[in-house]
């Protein structure tokens, strides 16, 4: 079955998708079980919904999941960079309405989104918040009657709040990456993984003995400089928060500002969740042979566009990697500033996304049963705690519970 509606790059890709999604659907264990135990009471029957996140094997799960407890589905990249051609096609081949190319224009990406929100979805999943915020610019009806947004992750709970802020959130929003089982798994462990295998995989370099400097020590960036210091990396990290730099140093990290830590840098990896974290005014002071990569969700934390216009040359020197020869040095870009990890490689691995997406999953549930109140919400504990039972249980892990004892020790101010 096909869906005319969809617009995608290539039909006749789906083999290779369907090869990829099964691929994937073999290590989610979590999403497949709750998904029976959880989503087939009927609450997402028939309900319109939009699933706008990164393109690829492991969100074609939680979409086919979603379609499978009954939600009409379509979906959406939520950066062209990252859309799999393959995964939309087998996607399309079966029955879902799709609106993605890889690589497009950014006028074009719109154009895809608002193809979405012109379905007039009643739930949205969204990354970045990238087809929230095009509704409440572009399509004001339609944002009017949203239900409930889901949203994955750090950069698009902040946009979440700036609505919020202005009085422009009339639906219940939750934030999805904030539940415990998202955020302090698939931002630093995933995340950190993936962006030194998506480095090591397009540059063919060595780790070891490499100075990085990760700009940004959050939940990101923390997993970064694990991940790097692991494979025998050193590590500078670069922040602006008093308390998250005093963190870094007795992680054991180099502390320095920017300035400080680029010269010496032969990597630069960014994670602030912002722009201009390495800003045109810094380039001067990269070294000769340096690689820039950004794991964070703008493609504008590096200012790669600066840095294109005032290269001298140009080269295509990899798969992934551009070097601008800049005043004489050589400086590499991996996949244009993009997440490299996503854009570069597969993303996240399908464990961490097995979680991140079981969040996703019950937190549209939730949504869908009309229990939540307007405005920003954190996703429930006790649907968290749940999330990580079931994996424990998938593990063969069993826990121990508090004694009666115990818990009236804990209760009591007098004991
Ligand atoms: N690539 C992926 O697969 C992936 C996965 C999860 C999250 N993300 C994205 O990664 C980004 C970071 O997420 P997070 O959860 O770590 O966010 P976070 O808010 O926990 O951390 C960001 C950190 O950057 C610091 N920072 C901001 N501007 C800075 C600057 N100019 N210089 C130095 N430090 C600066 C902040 O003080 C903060 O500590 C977000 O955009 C998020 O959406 C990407």
């Amino acid at each position: 079955m096909t869906t005319t509606a969809s617009r995608i790059a290539d039909p006749s890709l789906a083999a290779e998708g369907h090869r990829r999604i099964e691929w994937a659907a073999q290590h989610m264990p979590v999403l497949h079980r709750l998904a029976e135990e959880r989503l087939t009471d009927g609450s997402l029957r028939g309900r319109r919904l939009a699933v706008v996140v990164h393109l690829e094997a492991k969100t074609a799960c939680l979409v086919l999941a979603l379609r499978a407890a009954g939600a009409e589905v379509v979906a959406a990249g939520s950066n062209p960079r990252s859309t799999q051609n393959a995964v939309c096609a087998a996607l399309v081949e079966r029955g879902v309405e799709v609106h993605a190319r890889h690589g497009v224009t950014q006028a074009e990406f719109t154009e895809d989104l608002l193809a979405v929100a012109a379905t007039v979805p009643e739930l949205v999943i969204d990354d970045g918040l990238e087809l929230t915020r095009r509704m409440a610019e572009h399509a004001p009806s339609h944002y009017a009657t949203l239900a409930g947004v889901s949203e994955e992750t750090t950069t698009g709970v902040a946009r979440l709040r700036a609505l919020e802020s202005e009085g422009r959130l009339p639906f219940p929003a939750v934030a999805a990456n904030d539940a415990r089982c998202k955020h302090m798994f698939d931002n630093p462990y995933g995340t950190g993984q993936t962006t030194l295998t998506a480095l090591l995989a397009l540059t063919n370099v060595l780790a070891a003995g490499r100075e990085f400097c990760i700009v940004g020590y959050g939940w990101v960036g923390k997993g970064l400089a694990r991940a790097a210091h692991g494979l025998g990396g050193r590590i500078t990290v670069v922040e602006i928060d008093p308390v998250r730099a005093l963190t870094a140093h007795m992680d054991g990290f180099r502390v320095a500002a920017l300035a400080d830590a680029l010269p010496d840098a032969d990597v630069v990896l960014t994670a602030t969740g912002l722009i201009e974290a390495v800003p045109a005014e810094a380039l001067g002071l990269l070294r000769d042979g340096v690689l820039l990569a950004n794991a964070g969700h703008h493609d504008r934390e590096i200012d790669v566009p600066a840095l294109a216009a005032a290269a001298s040359e140009t080269v295509d020197a990899r798969p992934g990697v551009t070097t601008y020869v800049l005043d004489g040095r050589r400086i590499h870009v991996l996949v244009d500033g993009a997440l490299v990890n996503i854009a570069g490689l597969d993303g996240n691995p399908i464990e961490i996304m097995d979680l991140s997406f079981s969040v996703q999953a019950l937190s549209i549930h939730h949504l869908a049963s009309g229990a939540a109140a307007p405005g920003l919400q954190a996703f429930p504990a006790e649907l968290d705690d749940l999330i990580a039972r079931t994996k424990l249980s998938t593990l063969g892990i069993e826990l121990d519970s508090a004694s009666d004892a115990q818990r009236r020790f804990k209760e009591s101010w007098a004991v």
